[in-house]
């Protein structure tokens, strides 16, 4: 394939994934946005292994099997992965990215073929030095956030005594490393800075993610997901690669603008995030964190909530992660469905972080063939909840805590919530009194409007339903 050829691909792959990108934002036109993803993705390999740099290269052959086994694995991972895991295997993936871009980085320095000299030299080696410390953080933190994302790294934050001075000192040794390694004349002199400054960026991937908190995981995903972005535009960069450089902007700078998407959800500022220090392990009891239990609970059995439901001419439903861990949307739309027969206005208010990924909502539900006119984002929905006669939250919880709105104390206070205590009356579905992700008690449990309905969701679900049909 000549020259031409090949920057025609690269405009058409381009293309492709603008129109992927804008595809993903809805849910209506999300399997459109993927396949065009995918048509960009194989004509950029395509493009690319037959490109005028490749074709003569002789290691074709070495190539495919790589990439043989590379999306056989790719594969096996994307059938076996649970939903509910899918966070875990995205921050696995970002840290695929971040190696990449340090092995590139080195190859590239190490590479014998190399001709350039003067300013040429020195911008090449700039790419390699940023390329390597963009891969190494992304590597690193990733690894940390897959870690602390399967529960396999206790989700509590570390906070060092003096961490961010710490954070400031790395920077300030790594710019001095930087200014080594570009006066440095010759392979072996150059190696040395550049090793210090991949193992400082290590420490500092591991060192930032390990001092973040459950509750803002989700920004520090979407946040390695614009990093291995960057990664990749800066590989880009050192192979002279145009399409990568166009990609690994577009995903770096749709990663950053996810990134403050979630963190306006969240009521947070970017820096106090990336800042650390946030949040608990999650899923413990309620206690001490924002306010204090505040009286009994209600609870209620199946054919109360069922009883509720037909009383109800106004229901809105607010799934959470319990709904995803219980895979409980199908009978949740059985339910719709069948309230939706006897002329009840049902809608679903979706919290832009339910969940445990961007979306994760808006997909179980789509799964189930929930019609997409009555799945409402939290922003058209919440000025509804006092004109709504029962609200049933399925298996969420940080999300509906009025603590967010009511104690400046709270450590979620000021993340916006759906405010489901003002319909007249919430059900909240879920197995105890476990708090969530956040890990902070929800006094929601204990208003007087408010009624549990304790048990796994699909089960008490299935109930409800039969106890609607009978
Ligand atoms: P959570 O606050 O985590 O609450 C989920 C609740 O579901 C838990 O309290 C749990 O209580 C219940 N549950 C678990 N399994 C269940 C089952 N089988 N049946 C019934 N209930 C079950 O979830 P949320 O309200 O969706 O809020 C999301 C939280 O996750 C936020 O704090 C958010 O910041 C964080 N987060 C979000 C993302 C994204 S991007 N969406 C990513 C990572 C983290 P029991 O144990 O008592 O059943």
């Amino acid at each position: 394939m000549n020259q031409g050829l090949l920057t025609v691909s690269y405009i058409g792959a381009t293309i492709l994934f603008i129109l992927s990108l804008g595809g993903l934002s809805n849910p209506e036109t999300a399997r459109r946005g993927n396949l065009f993803g995918v048509i960009g993705m194989t004509i950029a390999v395509l493009a690319t292994l037959m490109g005028p740099k490749l074709a003569g290269a002789g290691n074709l052959a070495l190539i495919i099997v790589a990439m043989a086994i590379g999306g056989g694995i790719g594969i096996f991972a994307a059938i076996r992965v649970k939903m509910t895991e899918m966070p875990e295997l995205v921050a696995l993936m970002h840290s695929l990215v971040g190696l990449a871009a340090m092995l590139v980085g080195f190859a590239n320095y190490i590479d014998p073929t190399s001709t350039l000299t003067g300013a040429e030299k020195t911008i090449h080696e700039m790419e390699i030095y940023i390329g390597i410390l963009i891969g190494a953080v992304t590597f690193s933190g990733s690894i940390v956030a897959f870690g602390k994302l399967s529960g396999r790294i206790g989700g509590k934050p570390l906070t060092l005594p003096g961490r961010h001075q710490f954070n400031f000192g790395l920077l300030i040794v790594t710019v001095l490393l930087g200014k080594v390694f570009l006066n440095a004349h010759g392979i072996s002199a150059g190696m040395t800075p550049l090793l210090a400054m991949t193992a400082i960026a290590l420490l500092f991937g591991v060192h930032m993610v390990m001092a973040i908190g459950g509750a803002d995981m989700p920004v520090v995903v979407s946040m390695l997901n614009s990093y291995s972005g960057w990664a990749a535009a800066a590989t880009g960069f050192m192979l002279s690669n145009d399409l990568l450089i166009v990609v690994g902007a577009l995903v770096g700078s749709s990663g950053a603008i996810l990134s403050y998407i979630m963190c306006r959800a969240m009521n947070r500022k970017f820096l106090a995030v990336i800042g650390g220090g946030f949040g608990s392990d999650g899923g413990t009891p309620t206690s001490s964190a924002g306010a204090a239990p505040a009286g009994e609970v209600v609870a209620v059995s199946a054919l109360e909530t069922a009883e509720l439901l037909r009383e109800a001419k106004n229901v809105v439903i607010v799934p959470g992660y319990g709904m995803a861990v219980a895979q409980a949307q199908h009978t949740v739309f059985e339910i719709t469905q069948l309230l939706r027969s006897k002329g009840k206005n049902v809608r679903f208010a979706i919290h832009p972080v339910a969940g445990r990924m961007p979306g994760h909502m808006n997909v179980l539900l789509a799964e189930a063939k929930v019609p997409y006119d009555i799945v409402l984002e939290m922003d058209e929905i919440n000025e509804d909840f006092p004109s709504t006669d029962v609200t049933m939250v399925i298996g969420a919880n940080d999300i509906v805590n009025p603590s967010a709105l009511e104690d400046p104390n709270s450590p979620i206070a000021g993340m916006p919530v759906l405010e489901v205590w003002k319909s007249t009356t919430s059900i909240v579905m879920k197995r105890s009194m476990a708090s969530g992700y956040a890990g902070v008690d929800n006094p929601l449990f204990y208003k007087e409007n408010n009624r549990m309905l304790f048990g796994d969701a699909k089960k008490m679900l299935d109930e409800v339903l039969n106890n609607l049909r009978g």
